[in-house]
């Protein structure tokens, strides 16, 4: 089959590689129909690639036609429309049972200190083949497939593979107050979101902060107010402006480690990337800093006593945080990859019924998966208007 492999940094491609094949009575083969591009994808495209192997397939937002099942799949059968979650999830052990599906016992990646294993993240996620290919195989299958039904585009349901479930976790974290306030740090696919589901659920004011102009533009025409970061001074202030002289309720950091506005870590990350893959992985575990610059604002902005969630991704161990900041406002902190399969029973009536999300209004590019190289290019480079990329294997 075809699928997007890893090469190094900035370097993917779509190879011929062996079709995958049950291994588990637990596993079921996916044929996919639409398997999109995330901002998580752009981490292992630039900084991440030490943990990745040459070869290794990409991608974890994939949704499909069910082709085979293994003998304990019960769920799900052939012929079924199904999302596939980004988190590999058993369903029946000790997190599982407190819904803390990215936090699984059975598919986590004890050898790495790390959480659930993830489709295409990496060796700290249990190396994974990812879903930008044409079949995957899937484990966890008795549990994991969200099945879909017929009817709407892919691009309805694909989203919650990840993004969906993402920024609806990011906003129940937020701990927004019925008719309180929200800013989102960062218009990027997760938080276009996040600001129409703080919406939905009851946020009066809903604030965004980008720079790119589609995007501040996409979220005004859902009804956020956006600020272009790049003409405003001192943001935080301008925010709590808005905000009655206090702060929002809640702040969302949707951006993660490689936030524009932080150039000593920039250097930091992209001097670590010139080391021998060995030294690089070892390095950015013990001594790894991140581009904190949205957090520090996010953390900033929020008002006292008021909850930061962090939804974007971080890999430092040796972040340095305002701490005084931190302790003297009394902020609460949330975050963590998205227990996806714990919030998706809720969102799927919300894409059946009508789309009083706007997720239609959510993809930009649909493109071949053998254009995939020119759509991570495209997208990290923030061109041609590119918010959200989906491949069509
Ligand atoms: N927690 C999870 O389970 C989970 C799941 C999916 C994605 N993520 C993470 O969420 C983040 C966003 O993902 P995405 O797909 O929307 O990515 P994206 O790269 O499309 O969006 C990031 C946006 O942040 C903006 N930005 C950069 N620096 C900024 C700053 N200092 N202030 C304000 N905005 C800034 C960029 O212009 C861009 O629009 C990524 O870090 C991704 O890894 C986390
Ligand atoms: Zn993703
Ligand atoms: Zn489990």
């Amino acid at each position: 089959m075809k699928a997007l492999t890893f090469h190094g940094k900035r370097d993917v491609r779509v190879d011929n590689v062996p079709d995958p094949s049950i291994q588990e009575p637990t596993d079921a083969i996916v044929r996919i129909t639409s398997t999109a591009i995330c901002g998580s994808d752009l981490h292992l495209y630039e900084v991440l690639g030490m943990f990745i192997e040459e070869g290794d397939i990409l991608g974890h937002e994939p949704m499909g036609v069910v082709e085979e099942v293994g003998s304990e799949v019960k769920q799900i059968e052939a012929g079924d429309r199904v999302v596939i979650p980004f988190n590999i999830s058993c369903g029946d052990c000790w997190m599982c049972n407190q819904q803390l599906f990215a936090q699984c016992e059975t598919t986590q990646v004890r050898e790495q200190e790390k959480g659930a294993a993830l489709f295409g993240y990496t060796k700290l996620y249990g190396e994974v083949p990812g879903g930008q290919a044409e079949y995957l195989r899937v484990p966890q299958a008795h549990f994991g497939p969200i099945k879909v039904p017929d009817g709407p585009p892919d691009e309805r349901f694909l989203f919650l593979s990840d993004v969906l479930p993402t920024a609806w976790q990011a906003v129940e974290y937020a701990a927004i107050p019925e008719g309180g306030s929200v800013a989102v740090y960062g218009l990027g696919p997760i938080g276009q979101m996040c600001a129409r589901i703080a919406r939905y659920k009851g946020a009066e004011t809903v604030i965004g902060v980008d720079t790119v102009p589609e995007r501040l533009e996409m979220a005004r025409r859902h009804g956020i107010e956006a600020i272009d970061s790049s003409s405003v001074e001192d943001v935080p202030a301008a925010i709590r402006e808005m905000t009655g002289g206090r702060g929002p309720d809640g702040v969302i950091d949707a951006v993660g480690m490689e936030a524009h506005g932080a150039p000593a870590a920039e250097f930091a990350q992209k001097a670590t990337g010139l080391l021998p893959d060995s030294l690089a992985a070892k390095a950015t575990e013990k001594f790894g800093t991140d581009r904190l610059s949205a957090l520090i604002e996010s953390i900033d902005t929020v008002r006292r006593g008021g909850t930061v969630s962090i939804s974007g991704v971080y890999g430092g161990m040796l972040d340095p945080l305002p701490m005084m900041q931190l302790f003297d406002k009394g902020v609460q902190l949330r975050m963590g990859q998205a227990h996806v399969r714990r919030w998706t029973d809720e969102i799927l009536p919300l894409l059946e019924d009508g789309d009083p999300l706007g997720v239609d209004d959510l993809t930009t590019h649909q493109l071949p998966l053998a254009d995939a190289p020119h759509a991570y290019s495209m997208f990290q480079k923030k061109e041609d208007g590119a918010i959200k990329v989906v491949l069509k294997p």
